[in-house]
């Protein structure tokens, strides 16, 4: 399923899409550009992760976050208390995810030499977390109870 073709039932929370990297190649290399949706005040990396290790396994309140692939690959699951998503992020594609604030997420089948760039909107906010997913989900039909 494509980002296009989401839709999240009954719900006005933004949703996560594709941004298309621009890429110029000439005889001195590969030139790979991002321009962003937001201004970014933090950026961090994941390597290393062991096969079969999972992350994430938490919401953001209100943190816009991008993912790509500087090298390597791994699976995204977003998750809303009535959908979920499967994102693929690899290096050989030239673009990036952006995940706005509300999805719960799993990150799993990294590959060995996967390195995971994030560039977050924040900087770090343990308060921006939510770490229980019962919580997650109360947290989540109260946001939507007053936008809908
Ligand atoms: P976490 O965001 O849970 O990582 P992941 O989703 O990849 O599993 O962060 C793991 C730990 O690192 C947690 O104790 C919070 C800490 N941390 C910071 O201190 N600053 C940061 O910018 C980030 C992203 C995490």
């Amino acid at each position: 399923m494509s980002a296009e073709n989401y839709t999240l039932r009954n719900v006005n929370i933004e949703r996560p899409s594709w941004i298309n990297q621009n890429r110029i190649v000439d005889n001195a290399g590969c030139l790979q550009i991002l321009e962003l949706p937001f201004h970014f005040n933090r950026i961090y990396y994941m390597h290393g992760v062991p096969d079969g290790a999972e992350r994430g396994f938490h919401a953001h309140k209100s943190l816009h976050q991008i993912f790509l692939m500087p090298k390597g690959s791994l699976s995204l699951e977003l998750v809303t208390p009535t959908s979920s998503q499967v994102f693929e992020l690899e290096s050989g594609s030239p673009r990036a995810l952006h995940v706005p604030p509300g999805y719960w997420r799993v990150l799993s089948k990294f590959s060995r030499d996967a390195i995971g760039l994030v560039l977050a909107s924040e900087h770090y906010d343990k308060d921006d977390y939510i770490r229980s997913f019962d919580e997650y989900v109360n947290w989540y039909n109260e946001v939507m109870r007053h936008e809908s």
